[in-house]
């Protein structure tokens, strides 16, 4: 499969790449989306030395491909946005388009994966559940975060699962085997 990785600015956000190796392991090409915010949390570069040539970063940056918003989206199989924070759920909940993960999200016709990663409260806000809610409604796969201690020590469901359950889960919404 050709898989989107969309990274955003969640202090889980070092958890990608080894969610990005798992699947290259498996034979999957994998091209990553990074948020501005995520880039502030692990750089570019350590996605770009795994996967040379696929890491997009920038809408409006004059050394990647202008149309990547559609480009990417065309041969992809699987978007997945692992970490997912708030913000991103509450973009791709309401249509906003305003950096390149946002308006990819937006032009791609195919299967999407949503791992949240925030804190409790956050997680447990209305608009937060709500917004999970209507991408759920809308056929994307949600991955339940997990309880445990937050990095913000908060004891609390927030955390992002282990790269291998997330995997896992992309693997089998893949084929249609998660109920939605
Ligand atoms: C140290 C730190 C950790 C953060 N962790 C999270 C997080 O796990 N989940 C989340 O939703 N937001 C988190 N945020 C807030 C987001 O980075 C912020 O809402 C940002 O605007 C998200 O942008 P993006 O969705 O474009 O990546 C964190 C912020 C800081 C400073």
């Amino acid at each position: 499969m050709n898989i989107v990785l969309g990274v955003t600015g969640s202090i889980s956000a070092f958890k990608a790449v080894d969610i990005m190796r798992l699947f290259q392991k498996d034979g999957h090409l994998v091209r990553v989306i990074m948020t501005a915010s995520a880039q502030r949390f692990i750089a570019p570069l350590t996605f770009e030395t795994f996967s040379p040539g696929n890491v997009f970063t920038d809408m409006f940056e004059k050394h990647q491909d202008p149309l990547a918003h559609i480009n990417i989206c065309r041969d992809s199989d699987l978007l997945l946005i692992a970490p997912a924070t708030a913000n991103i759920i509450g973009k791709m909940a309401n249509g906003i388009a305003d950096d390149l993960l946002s308006t990819a999200f937006l032009a791609f016709y195919k299967k999407v994966v949503v791992a949240p990663a925030m804190n409790s409260y956050m997680l447990e806000n209305p608009v937060v559940q709500e917004n999970l809610s209507k991408l759920k409604a809308r056929g994307v796969g949600i991955i339940e975060p997990e309880e445990g201690t937050l990095a913000c020590d908060y004891k609390g469901k927030g955390r992002l699962p282990e790269p291998q359950q997330i995997y896992d889960f992309c693997m089998k919404f893949a084929v249609g085997a998660v109920d939605v």
